[in-house]
């Protein structure tokens, strides 16, 4: 295993970045690096395979950050226990997209929420159990991927995602409707993803990092691919734009869209995200937004 940080271009067939992968920091060493076109069935099958293989290494590189039962929206370490992002949770139907370990979830149970969580990765809800012995919480959870959520229509009062689900996903009008269609008429949703920015920025967080490598319009997705030339990983890039559009045509109004700074005295670096950049360029986007 290695870092994606510094020797990326080197590796990667096409000089491409990876914003959120060089967040995980974990990444084999036999990967090569691509932007090439994936089908959504091929980008489920990358994820599902690369969260399950990979979640405990994630959670060793980033659950002391992260917590067993915080809600933390991004590197920057934004807090919804500060934030209120999502406004007032106690006895409200929560539901949380690509949950991880389900840290969030737990947070929000703790909070008097009634929530379930998901995700596409059977290895990272099993830590998630791990989780729950240790807090002593029984979160619900459910394996799902996000372009096909197995809920009845209007069931939730509000949806969210820390980075969960929406920055893999292959086809972000079929995430945001099917999440619309769960949400009931008024219901809140709030989901941060990787700044659209960084992807035309290498994937290096030191000052030789504040350059522009690849253009901010590329869509292509970033696929990591196994010696077999099978995809292992993926991302898929949206602008801010696209996000909009995503948005809007599954029926959202957007509230809100906010650049968390990066804060003073926050000096830990989180793969290929840090406070050299941070501080010059949003690095996190969070979407607000509710069904009419
Ligand atoms: C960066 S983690 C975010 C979870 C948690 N907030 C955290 O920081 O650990 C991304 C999560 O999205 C999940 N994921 C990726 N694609 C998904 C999909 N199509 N549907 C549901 N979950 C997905 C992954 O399995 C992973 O658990």
């Amino acid at each position: 295993m290695s870092s994606l940080l510094h020797d990326d271009d080197a590796r990667s067939g096409s000089g491409s970045t990876c914003p959120w992968h060089s967040l995980t920091g974990v990444k084999h060493e036999s990967v090569v690096s691509q932007r090439v076109e994936l089908t959504a069935e091929q980008t489920s099958r990358a994820s599902r395979g690369w969260w399950d293989a990979n979640a405990g290494e994630y959670h060793a590189e980033h659950g002391e950050f992260l917590g067993d039962d915080r809600f933390v929206w991004c590197p920057e370490g934004v807090d919804e226990a500060d934030a209120g992002l999502l406004g007032p949770v106690r006895g409200k139907r929560v539901l949380e997209i690509g949950c991880g370990a389900a840290q969030c979830s737990r947070w929000l149970a703790e909070q008097g929420a009634d929530v379930v969580g998901f995700d596409i990765a059977v290895g990272q809800l099993r830590l998630g159990r791990e989780l729950d012995r240790r807090t002593g919480t029984n979160v619900r959870t459910v394996a799902a991927d996000a372009e096909a959520i197995p809920f009845a229509d209007g069931t939730f009062d509000i949806a969210c995602s820390a980075f969960g689900g929406l920055p893999f996903v292959a086809d972000a009008d079929r995430a945001l409707g099917e999440v619309a269609r769960v949400l009931r008429p008024g219901g809140r949703l709030v989901f941060s993803v990787t700044h659209p920015v960084r992807w035309a920025m290498p994937d290096d967080p030191t000052e030789h990092g504040l350059r522009i490598t690849s253009s901010y319009f590329d869509r292509t997705p970033y696929v990591e691919v196994d010696r077999h030339g099978t995809p292992v990983y993926v991302e898929h890039h949206r602008t801010i734009g696209d996000w909009v559009r995503a948005l809007t045509g599954a029926g959202f109004m957007v509230d809100d869209l906010l650049e968390p700074e990066w804060p003073a005295g926050h000096d830990r670096v989180w793969g290929g995200w840090g406070p050299v950049r941070g501080r010059l360029v949003p690095g996190t986007a969070i979407w607000v937004a509710h069904r009419p």
